[in-house]
């Protein structure tokens, strides 16, 4: 999110032949688009980033316009319906009729010149919701970001996303690669999805995973017989705007972890560059793609391995300690950003874990800190950075819709449940624009933004709790009102339970560029016994529903479906379990 993203749409558009066309979540009324307005002192995005009929999530976002800063800062508006506001995350929420007043937080009480800050929380109403359309801050009366939705049927809308022309200008890097783009839709994964049952969700655009070097070149990468240009020649058939990769094949792959351990050993960075990231850049470099936006996710579930499971903490492994001594990790991250976002249509976001592993305050400031250190290595900068992804392959709750942090039950937060653990977050947008804030502090662009993954955090199907539970006491009010229906947020492999999460969406909350589905629903996370493969991928108890457990998921069972393939293959029970489960469910 930023000041400068375009507004978001308030429309869906039908799903093209090949493609699917995304486009924002409708955004907050106020100010025409086009309309000249005197320099506003302060501007307020208000979002409702989830709605469940008599309840909702809201995130709002102040910027101080003016040329000196806002202490104490304190944010008003009215409710035209009944909506009450509850606790909220990041200020203090009070209402009185139809009233709200939202003060800043003791910690983070001063707004600066320029200054943004976000809060949220979860609120009731009955009838309809809409969005407030008058704000002030500290008493000032603020303009309303999150664009006029406009007419959704004029053509001649130029920021309409269906127009010929749109999105912008070739090559020209816009604020958020999803908005208003087609993505491509993988045909390799599509048609898989499609004979397995999944019919109805397979023209959702996933990410092709750059997993090793074999999968650079057409034909060589198993299963997986479509190379990096034969997915780039398709996107172009398919006419659309944007496609999403990973590069996934740091030395020393998956410190903390068997299963997806990869070709490269720890020390080997020079191959990673020569023979993985070099090639990369040599094809998406090809002029013929230039108008093409490539969303690249760097290196999953690398840098914050560095902070959590090194060193004198319970949690480390030799692996991790190794590739934090080496530098490898730092290196090679630069070197992905440094090399590929050389090409102005290439959009870089860093993986930043999920809140059930970096949550904690003693893993959020230092890996933000790590991510910037990365880069500035190997010659990127942070001009090299989109943003940060989120919860990749990973299960976190997108909203918990029945509790937040800010709860008690009889005087205890509800930080201090078993569940929860002192984290400061419940769900995954909290944490993530939490998490954007953290990083534009420690020095990225204040534009930057969240890809949050939410392919297979649904967590829909028959155990979904259907409001809170009784504030009893604090574990039966969270484990009776929590939707994620793991055993312990730290596990992470082909969980029971899930479902398929949001479908795909553009600017569905602040800071938020997409929901986006990069773990395409359906692969495996990893193996409990050695199955032969030429990708370096090894047994992982985590993958053993018997399994008991270690330090890292809190001496838990795993959680995990049996039977499962290596990490990346295909695992049918696994997908319609997911099916089942899917939240919103499938129509
Ligand atoms: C695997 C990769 C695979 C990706 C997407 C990872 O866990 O290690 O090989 O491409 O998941 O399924």
């Amino acid at each position: 999110m930023t000041g400068t993203r375009k507004p978001a749409r308030g429309r869906r558009t039908a799903l093209l032949a090949a493609g699917a066309l995304i486009t924002g979540a409708l955004g907050a009324g106020g100010m025409m688009q086009g309309t000249a307005v005197a320099a506003p002192v302060c501007t307020v995005d208000y979002q409702v980033a989830n709605d469940w009929g008599n309840g909702f999530t809201a995130s709002v976002t102040v910027t101080n316009n003016a040329a000196s800063a806002v202490s104490n800062w304190k944010v008003e508006w009215d409710y035209a319906g009944n909506q009450q506001a509850g606790s909220g995350w990041n200020a203090t929420l009070s209402q009185s009729g139809a009233h709200v007043t939202a003060t800043a937080p003791t910690w983070s009480s001063t707004l600066s010149s320029g200054g943004s800050a976000n809060f949220g929380f979860n609120g009731t109403y009955s009838g309809s919701n809409p969005v407030p359309d008058t704000f002030t801050l500290n008493g000032t009366t603020c303009n309303v970001d999150g664009g006029d939705p406009g007419d959704p049927d004029d053509p001649d809308d130029p920021d309409d996303p269906g127009d010929p022309g749109d999105p912008g200008d070739p090559g020209d890097r816009v604020d958020n690669p999803y908005e208003g783009a087609q993505l491509y839709v993988n045909p390799d994964w599509s048609e898989q999805a499609a004979e397995s049952g999944g019919a109805a969700i397979a023209d959702e655009p996933t990410a092709v995973w750059l997993d090793r070097i074999s999968a650079i070149e057409s034909g060589s990468a198993g299963e997986n017989t479509m190379g990096l240009r034969d997915h780039l020649d398709t996107a172009l058939e398919q006419g659309a705007d944007a496609l999403q990769m990973v590069t996934y094949n740091l030395p020393g792959r998956d410190c903390s972890a068997l299963a997806s351990q990869g070709e490269l050993g720890p020390d080997e960075i020079d191959r990673y560059k020569n023979e993985f990231i070099d090639p990369i850049a040599e094809i998406v470099g090809d002029p013929k793609y230039a108008d093409l936006r490539i969303i690249n996710i760097v290196e999953i579930d690398s840098l914050p391995n560095l902070i959590t499971n090194v060193g004198s903490r319970e949690t480390a492994t030799e692996n991790c300690d190794e590739m934090l001594a080496n530098g490898n990790y730092v290196e090679g991250v630069g070197y992905a950003l440094a090399t590929l976002g050389q090409f102005d249509n290439v959009y870089n976001y860093i993986d930043i874990g999920h809140h059930g592993w970096l949550g904690w305050d003693n893993n959020f400031t230092p890996t933000a800190e790590l991510l910037y250190e990365a880069a500035n290595t190997a010659g990127a900068t942070v001009n090299d950075v989109a943003g940060f992804a989120a919860n990749v392959a990973n299960y976190g709750a997108l909203v918990e819709p029945y509790f937040n942090i800010g709860d008690s039950v009889n005087g205890t937060s509800v930080r201090q449940s078993d569940w929860v653990d002192w984290n400061r977050y419940v769900d995954e947008q909290s944490y993530a624009q939490a998490f954007r804030e953290e990083a534009v502090r420690v020095g990225f662009n204040s534009d930057v933004g969240v890809i949050i993954d939410t392919s297979r955090n649904g967590w829909g199907g028959p155990d979904r709790p259907s409001g809170p539970a009784a504030k009893t006491d604090v574990n039966s009010y969270v484990e009776g009102s929590r939707i994620d229906g793991r055993i312990h947020t730290g596990n992470w492999c082909n969980q029971a339970g899930a479902g398929l999460g949001e479908r795909p969406q553009a600017s569905p909350a602040s800071g938020i560029d997409a929901y986006a589905w990069i773990k395409p629903p359906g692969e495996s996370d990893g193996a409990s016994e050695d199955i032969q493969n030429d990708e370096g991928k090894r047994a992982d108890e985590m993958c053993d529903p018997s399994y008991e457990g270690n330090v890292r998921n809190g001496n838990s069972p795993s959680g995990a479906l049996p039977d499962a393939p290596v990490s990346g293959h295909w695992f049918q029970a696994q997908f319609e379990e997911l099916l089942r489960n899917a939240y919103p469910p499938i129509d």
